[in-house]
């Protein structure tokens, strides 16, 4: 065999990653191979791979009998919409996906390109762990990629999709990336599994119900999306990277669009006047960023407060909002939380951020309080002001109390602050604020019932609007809501191009 004979030989090895059986076995799970995961991710013909005849150097347990061409992983880089990205994909076949040394090393050398050439890096997991046959030195690997995750954090975009097992340790390594997507039924995630629950706490679980994609969606919130199948997987982190730019110091692309008849009628109408009254204040989205552009981010989480991507006039913004109609729209631990992290991701990468306000205030309560929803509530307070995008401002309806401060406000340097006309912008509902001032008079009523209402009346005509706020500058314009896309768009607009800094510092301290 000649030279060039023996090299394709040893590529068709390399291809088969554990061969034809496991790779039977895979799809017979109805899973995709590492490989063909990362051609429905790239555009055609755009993958490059490196590493691909890397091999372990175990020698225990009659290790250096088995050696797999790529040792358990895919590496390298291609483009997505021809834009670059580097990826790795684990490959089941492989000892399990498994994790060495030289595993490690492969994921390790191709975060540092990422790093170099400021482009994004996604990881496609489907790993049973540590490689159990080469002990601390696997460990180390994962500490490695661990300390290169928090390194690039901030610099350039980290994706995680999940494909298959993820225990143990395994998961920080996602769990530091900016964004996890999971597929549902057969992946999971857990620091502990089944077994190790089962003898330590006596809980019988399953693997699904303990850490799969539905689990991490709506209860802890560790996964920001979850997948139907692998190929919907794929086409969602597609979707993911048409927002973000490449690195921290690049702009996300900029979608063509001609502007036409901006008025949104449908606005006059969706917010009820009885302002008890929910509403979807996703309907509201939908007609104030581009037409199918709202791509909701931890959806099943914390249904209270809403945050994904959008464009406004072709360009990527991030949109934070309270919905009104979970929970009224109340402030939360976990609604804070996801929020906080949202806005911390948009403003790490300069895409603006749209806030739009329907909060009634914090939620009360000693479950809130034992939890810590002062620290909490704290890091969305934080995370707003302390990002340094362009902030706009939309109050739809309430915004009250230590919530209006939270939420975006002018104060915490919100760059345009717009309300609709039926906006209440108050310490407090007119009702409790005229039973604590007017207490006394109450009390000395002959009608305590008719007086408290005259009082609640009067409370709500002088705060229960946006006047008050507007007259102090810390509203800028009080908008029909028809015309608030326009106003957005403009607003946008002029900002593109803002410079705001931080002091100097080494980091701030965010309450954690
Ligand atoms: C080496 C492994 C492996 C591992 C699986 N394999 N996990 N080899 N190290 N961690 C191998 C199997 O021997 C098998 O090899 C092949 O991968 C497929 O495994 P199966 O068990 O046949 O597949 P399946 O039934 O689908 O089960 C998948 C699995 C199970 C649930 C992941 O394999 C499993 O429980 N593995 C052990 C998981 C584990 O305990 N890992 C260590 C966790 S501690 P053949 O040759 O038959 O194809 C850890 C710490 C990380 O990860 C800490 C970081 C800080």
């Amino acid at each position: 065999m000649n030279n060039i004979d023996k090299l394709k030989q040893k590529k068709a090895e390399a291809l088969l990653g554990g061969g034809e059986k496991r790779i039977a076995s895979q799809h017979k799970k109805g899973k995709l191979t590492a490989r063909e995961r990362i051609d429905l991710l790239l555009d055609k013909e755009t993958f490059e791979e490196i590493g691909m005849l890397v091999t372990h150097r175990s020698t225990d347990f009659g290790m250096e009998k088995q050696k797999f061409y790529g040792d358990g992983v895919v590496t390298g880089y291609g483009k997505i919409n021809d834009r670059l990205v580097y990826v790795y994909s684990q490959d089941f076949t492989v000892f399990g996906g498994s994790l060495s040394e030289t595993h490690a090393k492969k994921i390790c050398k191709i975060m540092d390109l990422a790093m170099e050439n400021g482009a994004p890096i996604i990881g496609l997991n489907d790993s049973g762990g540590a490689r159990i046959q080469e002990g601390v030195v696997s460990l180390g690997g994962y500490a490695d990629i661990f300390y290169k995750n928090t390194r690039a954090s901030g610099v350039i975009p980290q994706i995680s999709a999940i494909m298959g097992p993820c225990a143990g340790g395994a998961v920080y390594s996602p769990a530091i990336t900016d964004f996890i997507m999971m597929v549902e039924q057969s992946s999971y995630m857990f620091v502990t599994g089944p077994n190790v629950v089962k003898t330590v706490t006596h809980e019988e679980v399953t693997s699904e119900d303990l850490g799969g994609a539905e689990a991490h969606a709506s209860k802890s919130g560790v996964t920001h999306f979850t997948a139907k199948h692998e190929a919907d997987c794929i086409k969602q982190l597609k979707k993911l990277m048409s927002y973000i730019p490449q690195n921290c110091e690049d702009k996300a692309p900029i979608y063509e669009y001609e502007l036409g008849n901006e008025q949104r009628a449908k606005l006059n109408h969706l917010i009820p006047e009885n302002p008890n009254q929910p509403y979807d204040m996703k309907e509201v989205i939908e007609e104030v960023v581009d037409e199918d552009s709202f791509f909701e981010v931890h959806k099943q989480y914390a249904e209270n407060i809403v945050v994904g991507f959008a464009r406004i006039a072709g360009r990527s913004i991030g949109v934070v909002a309270n919905q009104p109609a979970s929970l009224a729209g109340v402030l939360d631990i976990n609604s804070s939380k996801k929020a906080a992290r949202f806005v911390r991701f948009c403003d790490a990468f300069n895409i603006p951020l749209l806030v739009l306000v329907d909060v009634p205030g914090f939620l009360p309560g000693t479950d809130q309080e034992w939890n810590g929803i002062i620290s909490n509530g704290a890091k969305l307070l934080y995370a707003l002001s302390e990002a340094t995008v362009p902030k706009v401002t939309v109050i739809t309806r309430k915004a009250y109390g230590g919530a209006y401060d939270v939420m975006n406000s002018k104060h915490i340097g919100a760059d345009l602050n717009f309300a609709f006309p039926n906006a209440e912008i108050a310490v407090m509902g007119a009702k409790g604020a005229s039973e604590i001032i007017f207490r006394k008079e109450i009390a000395a009523s002959d009608n305590p019932e008719k007086k408290l209402a005259e009082k609640e009346a009067e409370y709500k005509e002088k705060f229960a609007n946006p006047y008050r706020a507007a007259a102090h500058g810390y509203i800028d314009e009080v908008v029909v809501p028809t015309d608030i896309r326009l106003k957005l768009i403009k607003g946008f607009k002029m900002l593109e191009n803002k410079v705001c800094n931080l002091p100097r510092k080494k980091h701030g301290n965010i309450p954690l």
